[in-house]
């Protein structure tokens, strides 16, 4: 395809507002699929993908109209993936930018669109569901306007629901969106842009050329990875798979050959010829690390292997999150596991939960620490707080810090700045726009990865979005609190937290222990310690001797069913030292009050 008739794009939306539903009437629109085949939407459902042969992750298509081609890139939706949306917006020369005509203008859609500014993008603004009642089409042009500082007066108006503005939306791309920029003589550069295991495909991978031309049957060599492919399959996505000989400058589709592992290809990297290399790699390669870990175990120890297995077949799709085996004393063997944010970890921890049908023990997510080591020893990263060397072996701390940029309505202004500043924030700015704020902090992600989400949703009701990208380590007063059940301390359940916390942390957790953990017919003493000082402490009194004693042994049915319960509830215990405690207790007790 010549360059001044490819457009290539992406959609940039806060959720909700309509990115799913305005990309199925696009290829409607174009002809990609009938009418019968648009009955569901075809972007979000995996059976529907399935069953008409079209590969999962193929949410990136290829639209014909009016003698150009069109393709629509599209992008995670999450602060999470931060680095794979900026490769995703490396491959497009423009974004539609869609705003719910009734909830205007949110936190995310800032963060992305200044993304997208940031590497040069047109962006078409498109004021959706105009068709709602409630819609204020006129009020949220201006939002776009004053929030965002773009140019609206050109927004299309449209319903992508009733298909108004569909047309206009797609003349745009093409009247407004630049064509892309390329040489096909050169050397081939093309950006590895997202790659994704399909059982019958194998590897397959999302590519934008940028210059040179990418053959069915060249040999290619990945400038970061080192390795060198054979190209088996070139095409794109209609969304149905279309074969193709060749992409050229500036065109976006997928390529196969016979990679075996997703792991093997890293978003970013750069794909040139094999035999006639580019001299050098296209900018912006970043290898992922995660940045939260955590301890995930079978709630029954026999469900060790099948945990092993299910994480491998996980991570054969997303080579972003990292696991090694991992023991405690307090839940057996099990595993630890990095993430790329909060979120990350909840996805593969409620794939593991629902695809692969296991129970599982989350132990408290924690960041990764780099710790000076005293007398000049080195440097250490810690990944878990089980690992942290004694004190004294110890010349400093340094936590990771995020920026975080909130936007509420005004109502809630006061309890959120109460919460950041909870969390050991520090406030960058605060601006208002028509009734609501936007409040910027800096934040040690420590504080962020327990329920800072939750907190934020709760006490926002919901209204309040929150973005976050990480801006390096600064040192903290950080120590590890160890939490002691009946003087024994319980690994899973030590936390690194800083000192100034550590009190409120530590009587909380020993509170809501208090009340998991069931009676024995000891006492029990809970405690939160650092080093060998108690910071906190609470008392779980003995139980009477005969449970069934209050049964006046008459009832022998009834005394039958009491100690029956009392068994049941066995089950679903640890045995910790001598004092049982129940699984739900580590989930709840990690749960923040
Ligand atoms: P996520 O997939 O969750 O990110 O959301 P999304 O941005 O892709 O939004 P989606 O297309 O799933 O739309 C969200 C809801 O808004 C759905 O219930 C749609 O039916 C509805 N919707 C989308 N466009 C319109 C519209 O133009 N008018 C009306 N009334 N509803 C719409």
């Amino acid at each position: 395809t010549p360059l001044d008739k490819i457009r290539n794009f992406s959609i940039i939306a806060h959720i909700d507002h309509g990115k799913s539903t305005l990309a199925d009437r696009l290829i409607q629109r174009t002809g990609g699929l009938t009418e019968r085949e648009m009955s569901a939407q075809v972007l979000d459902n995996m059976d529907i993908e399935k069953e008409r042969g079209i590969t999962i992750k193929a949410q990136t298509v290829r639209l014909d109209w009016k003698g150009h081609v069109l393709n629509l890139m599209d992008t995670p939706g999450h602060v999470d993936f931060a680095y794979e949306v900026s490769r995703s917006l490396a491959a497009c020369e423009g974004a539609l930018l869609v705003v719910d005509a009734a909830q205007g203008v949110e936190a995310q859609t800032l963060a992305n669109v200044y993304q997208s500014i940031e590497h040069d993008h047109e962006i078409v603004p498109v004021i959706n569901k105009i068709d709602l009642p409630a819609a204020e089409p006129e009020k949220v042009r201006k939002e776009i306007e004053d929030v965002i500082g773009l140019d609206a007066s050109n927004a299309i108006l449209a319903s992508a629901k009733s298909g108004i503005g569909i047309d206009e939306i797609l003349d745009a791309i093409v009247e407004r969106i630049p064509a892309p920029k390329g040489d096909a003589s050169q050397p081939l550069k093309a950006m590895l842009v997202d790659s994704w295991y399909d059982p019958y495909l194998g590897v397959v991978i999302l590519v934008r050329v940028m210059a040179g031309v990418l053959r069915k049957g060249a040999e290619i060599a990945f400038m970061a990875g080192g390795t060198k492919h054979l190209v088996d399959r070139v095409g794109c996505f209609r969304p149905k798979i279309e074969q193709l000989t060749e992409l050229g400058p500036g065109e976006i589709g997928f390529i196969t050959a016979q990679i075996k592992e997703v792991a093997q290809t890293a978003v970013g990297d750069t794909i040139t010829d094999a035999k006639k290399p580019a001299a050098e790699a296209l900018p912006g390669f970043k290898l992922v690390q995660p940045v939260v870990f955590c301890g995930l175990f079978p709630v029954d120890a026999a469900d060790f292997d099948k945990l092993r297995e299910s994480i491998s077949r996980l991570r054969l799709n997303d080579a972003s999150f990292t696991f090694e085996m991992e023991s405690s004393a307090a839940l057996g063997f099990g595993f630890r596991c990095g993430f790329l944010g909060l979120l990350h970890l909840e996805i593969i921890q409620e794939r593991l939960t629902r695809e692969y049908d296991l129970d599982l023990i989350t132990t408290a997510p924690s960041v990764v620490y780099k710790i000076q080591l005293a007398h000049d020893r080195g440097e250490i990263e810690l990944h878990n707080p089980a690992d942290m060397p004694d004190p004294s072996k110890i010349a400093s701390i340094e936590e990771p810090w995020i920026e975080a940029v909130i936007y509420c309505p005004d109502e809630y202004l006061g309890s959120i700045l109460k919460l950041c500043q909870d969390r050991r924030g520090v406030q960058k700015n605060l601006t208002y726009v028509g009734g609501r704020a936007q409040v910027t902090y800096d934040l040690p992600l420590n504080e962020v990865v327990f329920d800072f989400y939750d907190r934020l949703k709760s006490i926002s009701r919901g209204y309040a979005s929150f973005d976050y990208h990480q801006i390096g380590y600064r040192e903290g007063d950080l120590v590890k609190m160890s939490i002691m059940v009946n003087a024994e301390p319980v690994d899973a359940l030590s936390m690194i937290v800083h000192r100034g916390t550590a009190e409120s942390r530590g009587r909380g957790m020993c509170e809501r222990l208090k009340d998991l953990i069931p009676r024995h017919l000891f006492k029990i003493p809970i405690q939160a310690a650092i080093g060998g000082k108690v910071i906190a402490r609470e008392t779980i009194a003995a139980m009477r001797k005969d449970v069934t004693a209050k049964c006046y042994g008459g009832d022998a049915s009834r005394k039958k069913k009491l100690l029956e319960k009392q068994k049941e509830g066995k089950k679903r215990m640890r045995e910790y030292g001598s004092v049982s405690i129940p699984q739900e207790a580590f989930i709840a007790a990690l749960r923040m009050g």
